[in-house]
């Protein structure tokens, strides 16, 4: 990574955060959903999206897959690539949150180190959904196909098969993600709703 210029200084808004979050009439926050490829953390975020948006609240939805296509676009799925992707996205986020959006990440953000890392950039505004979906699930539903792939060593490094995924330890937020979406997107809904007001 580049080290930044000595020379930068930090510049101070007069539209502050809590002008905007006054504007808006909710707080901002940043909702963080981790599981497997496949374990259902885009559609859960889109969908919890959808239903704060009506409501009117402003949201984000910041997706791993798209992501990957712009501001990621040069990373691979080696761990140091990871790490950067994570980081990049932990600093967009808060940026997101500054501004007063609820924003809700879906990344599969398979090491604990990083998430820590992102709980401290945003701290103390960062919440952690785990969305919990066995491998055998995942592996079954393979919306891409890419487990088929992984399976025949056609991709490498991927996750749960040949790349590890740490599970959450204290999650915010454990969502069973293998069988009711409804129910997950009613519990996440509750969850947020919860946090960031109305005022
Ligand atoms: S992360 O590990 O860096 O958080 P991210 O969420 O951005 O991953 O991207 C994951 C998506 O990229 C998966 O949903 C899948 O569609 C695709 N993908 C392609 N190659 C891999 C791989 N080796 N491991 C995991 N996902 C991959």
């Amino acid at each position: 990574m580049p080290q930044h210029s000595s020379n930068v200084v930090w510049h101070n808004a007069t539209v502050t955060r809590q002008r905007r979050e006054q504007k808006n009439g909710h707080r901002g926050g940043l909702f963080w959903f981790t599981g497997l490829s496949g374990s259902g953390k885009s559609t859960l975020a889109h969908a919890v999206e959808e239903r704060l948006f009506q409501n009117g609240f402003n949201t984000f939805v910041l997706d791993g897959d798209n992501i990957r296509h712009g501001l990621c676009a040069d990373l691979t799925f080696t761990d140091d690539d990871r790490k950067e992707n994570i980081r990049r996205i932990s600093h967009l986020s808060r940026l997101f949150v500054e501004a007063g959006v609820i924003v809700l990440t879906a990344f599969i953000s398979p090491f604990r180190v990083d998430r820590d890392n992102a709980r401290k950039i945003v701290s103390p505004d960062f919440h952690e959904i785990y969305c919990d979906c066995p491998l055998e699930v995942c592996e079954m539903r393979d919306v891409k196909g890419l487990y088929k792939r992984a399976r025949a060593g056609e991709i490498k490094h991927f996750t749960g098969i040949d790349s590890p995924y740490e599970p959450p330890e204290t999650p915010e937020l454990v969502t069973h993600t293998d069988s009711d979406l409804e129910g997950s997107i009613e519990e996440v809904y509750r969850y947020i709703l919860e946090r960031v007001g109305p005022e």
